[in-house]
């Protein structure tokens, strides 16, 4: 029998997948998107009207949900490395979001506006070392974190993706001091396998 290859292997799990599946269906981009709605749906931190910068925005399942539950009074920000088609109501900024000038462009893409939601379902390109991918991870997930303590309005909300491993009990109790409320959540839309975490916080303090 043929060696299944990796990228073989990954089409194989996408096409079994019930979320790929209905993600398609229902004319969502990523099967992400149904993470971020289960998470809406519990924690109830989005209204319409709201202003929500998205980082690691693409393709662009997340700021779909963040679109519709804002209305067309609200405004999405979405930044990511990669390309991605418009959204309605989303404005895009390409770029990494490590860099000053991307951070620079965000602000000037509010203009001024407060926000009310920072989420950032930003990953590095997984190699598959683990040592390497989830330090990686947790920088990415230290750097939201500092743009939400800039840029949130009091009361405002973060939610961030994290792999479980070192620096992740540090960033929840950096949270914990700077939101009024913190909780882990595992949609189930998460791959069991995945070490993904998202961290809830909700009822920014001014510390
Ligand atoms: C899991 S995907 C996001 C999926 C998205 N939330 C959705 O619903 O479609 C992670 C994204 O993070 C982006 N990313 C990783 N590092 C980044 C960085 N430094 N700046 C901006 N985007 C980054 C990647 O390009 C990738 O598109």
């Amino acid at each position: 029998m043929a060696k299944q290859t990796s990228s073989g292997r990954w089409k194989q799990r996408q096409a079994r997948d019930p979320y790929v599946r209905k993600a398609h269906a229902e004319g969502w981009r990523s099967r992400a998107a149904f993470k971020l709605q289960e998470i809406l749906a519990r924690e109830r931190c989005l209204r319409r009207g709201a202003v929500v910068v998205d980082l690691g925005a693409a393709p662009g399942g997340w700021s779909q949900v963040a679109a519709a539950a804002v209305g067309e009074g609200g405004l999405v920000v979405a930044v990511d490395l990669l390309e991605f088609e418009p959204i309605p109501g989303v404005r895009f900024i390409r770029g990494d979001f490590c860099d000053e000038s991307v951070i620079a462009a965000l602000r000037s893409a509010l203009g001024g506006r407060p926000v009310d939601l920072v989420l950032s379902d930003m990953a590095p390109n997984i190699s598959g070392n683990w040592s390497v991918d989830q330090p990686r991870s947790m920088a990415l997930a230290e750097q939201a974190l500092e743009a939400a303590e800039e840029l949130l309005k009091p009361a405002g909300g973060f939610i961030v993706k994290v792999f479980q491993g070192e620096g992740f009990a540090e960033l929840v109790r950096t949270c914990r001091g700077h939101f009024a409320t913190v909780r882990i959540r595992k949609p189930d839309a998460s791959r069991a396998e995945s070490r993904e975490m998202y961290v809830v916080a909700t009822g920014r303090r001014l510390v």
